[in-house]
């Protein structure tokens, strides 16, 4: 029997192609560069199965090809909201993500923003780096203490669980989130979380506001000027989920009126553009979208992603279904 040909978007971690290699027919994308959304549709006519990442926009006009071949879509991430799963359900595909096995990554690096952003790290590095530090006085730079603050966590889900942890763990901050979805009463217990009933109320009562949830039509512009404004002005905002959960216009204006104190933000609406404003603040830690941007983590997903081909072209159901 012939192997099921596999697309593959971008580069995954060597160890993982590898072994799609010896399982699939697989064509790899060794260049790197992204497909046009042409190539995308060719593949879908081409292909059993179609690997896409976060930077495939797999939007209604792609999907919508006569005589697909491709069956599956299983992406690479656990966020999917740069495929149209509607579309893509009608169309007759099934569509997986690749859930859990980043949660930990994503979360350290919540943990990473939030700190860069309340000690003003990123400002500092600057500052050395251009040879213009002129030594230690006790008023150069002072940023904000977390510990002890409150940890306001919108999107409790996984990542927004873990970050939790390690804001409550590690700086005893006390954890109140928002969720339009019921989180069960263990897993909250596990830092004493305390829900509130709207989004509102978490950003007035937080010193750290972390986003945790799906982007997508359903979040888009979430945080707009004026949510910003019910925020502390000592407040630090950090955004590890999706880009477009933020209007980077009206957070640049914030941060720049001090309406908030800071912001660090990994992931940006149409990145890897940036809302120019946003890069005239100091007060904001920009990172190029590095959330689970580990090793173990990467091939992890790449691992998870395999699991659903497999379970798929064994004719079961794929864990990670999502379409
Ligand atoms: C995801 O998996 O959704 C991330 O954003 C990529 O790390």
């Amino acid at each position: 029997m012939s192997k099921p040909k596999v697309l593959v978007t971008r580069r995954w971690p060597d160890a993982v192609e590898a072994r799609l290699k010896a399982l699939y027919d697989v064509t790899l994308n060794e260049s790197d560069v992204p497909m046009t959304a042409e190539q995308m549709r060719q593949a879908l006519k081409d292909y059993d199965a179609f690997c896409p990442t976060v930077s495939d926009k797999v939007d209604a006009s792609v999907l919508d090809v006569a005589g697909a071949r491709t069956r599956i879509i299983a992406s690479y991430g656990v966020g999917y909201s740069h495929i149209d799963t509607e579309a893509a359900k009608k169309a007759g595909f099934v569509v997986t993500n690749t859930p859990e096995v980043l949660s930990e990554c994503t979360a350290d690096l919540a943990i990473t923003l939030m700190l860069m952003a309340a000690r003003r790290a990123g400002e500092g590095e600057r500052e050395v780096r251009a040879g213009n530090w002129t030594g230690w006085r006790p008023t150069h730079m002072i940023g904000t203490k977390v510990s002890g603050g409150t940890f306001g966590v919108l999107g409790f889900g996984r990542i927004g669980r873990e970050a939790a942890k390690r804001a409550h763990g590690g700086f005893g901050m006390k954890v109140i989130y928002f969720d339009p979805f019921p989180v069960k009463p263990e897993l909250a217990a596990e830092t004493g979380a305390e829900k509130r009933d709207t989004i509102e109320e978490v950003l007035r009562e937080s010193d750290v506001v972390s986003l945790h949830m799906p982007g997508g039509k359903d979040n888009y512009h979430l945080i707009n000027a004026e949510r910003l404004k019910m925020m502390k002005p000592t407040a630090i905002l950090v955004n590890s989920a999706r880009g477009e959960v933020i209007d980077g216009k009206a957070l640049a204006e914030a941060l720049k009126a001090g309406t908030i104190k800071g912001a660090g933000l990994d992931v940006f609406e149409g990145e890897p553009r940036i809302e120019p404003s946003l890069l005239e603040c100091e007060n904001a830690v920009l990172l190029p979208h590095l959330g689970s941007a580990t090793q173990a983590t990467r091939e992890a997903m790449g691992w998870r992603v395999m699991e659903n081909l497999e379970a798929f072209f064994a004719g079961q159901a794929p864990r990670d279904r999502v379409a």
